[in-house]
């Protein structure tokens, strides 16, 4: 079975709500009449209550960019999958790099993350990718592998509902893309060990987006192929016409 391609925007700490609405309702309109690609929004918390209010119902998912692994009780601060559920969320980022490298998230939190997301039933969106001088030094595979172990492979056992989404460090927010065929080589990497850690059934099924400086200029090129399965995308998709024609791009 060919997999739906799964385009989402990742807007990060940006808009204001009335922009955020804005943005979601021109994503709303623009995805109407488009079939065949998964699309998706991940707005920052506080906009999700508005931002779903504009999208839920429609073909654009309502996504969260991330989540705290406890249901409720004494954490100042953090927001729970069931906060998140509350408001039609469908899909959770884990492993961003940005939290990873500038917040200091730690490979055991995004883990326990990672499984409350899951767990509670939403769609996982998680996050791998080296660094350059991760790259530079060949170790691009093994950096990718060890975030890819974060996962539980024994709670994890719907491919529709895992989504690995490789974005190297080096090409986010930067300009820098990776070539395409730099993308497939990591993506079919991903998809061999996803097979070896569950099974090559399993790991057909699952979608391997790629994000970083993917905008409207080069989403064709490189999700044509054979295993990037959409994209995530962070500055292009601050604009709905540029979001939208990186999603028709994936049809
Ligand atoms: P850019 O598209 O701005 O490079 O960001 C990619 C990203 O981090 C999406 O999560």
């Amino acid at each position: 079975m060919a997999r739906v391609k799964f385009v989402a925007g990742n807007w990060k700490m940006n808009t204001n709500k009335a922009q955020a609405v804005e943005l979601a309702k021109g994503v709303v309109d623009g995805a109407k009449s488009i079939t065949g690609v998964e699309i998706g929004v991940a707005a920052p918390f506080v906009y999700l209550d508005a931002v779903g209010q504009v999208v839920n119902g429609t073909n654009v998912l309502l996504g969260a960019q991330d989540a705290y692994f406890e249901n409720n009780g004494a954490f100042t601060g953090e927001i729970s999958v069931a906060m998140l559920k509350d408001l039609g969320v469908k899909f959770c980022l884990t492993g961003h790099s940005e939290r990873r490298h500038v917040i200091g998230e730690t490979p055991e939190l995004v883990g326990k993350k990672a499984a409350a997301i899951y767990g509670n039933g939403l769609i996982l969106v998680h996050c791998v990718g080296e660094k350059l001088e991760e790259r530079d030094a060949n170790k691009t595979l093994d950096v990718v592998k060890a975030q890819i172990d974060e996962l539980d492979n024994k709670l994890i056992d719907d491919p529709a509902r895992l989504v690995i989404a490789y974005e190297p460090v080096w090409a986010i927010g930067t300009g820098r893309t990776a070539t395409d065929e730099q993308a497939q080589e990591v993506h079919a990497f991903i998809r061999e060990y996803l097979g070896k850690k569950w099974n090559t059934q399993f790991a057909e099924q699952v979608r391997i987006q790629y994000g970083g400086s993917m905008k409207p200029e080069n989403a064709r090129g490189l999700m044509s192929q054979k295993d990037v399965d959409g994209g995530l995308i962070g500055g292009a998709a601050l604009k709905a016409d540029s979001f939208l024609k990186i999603v028709e791009a994936g049809k």
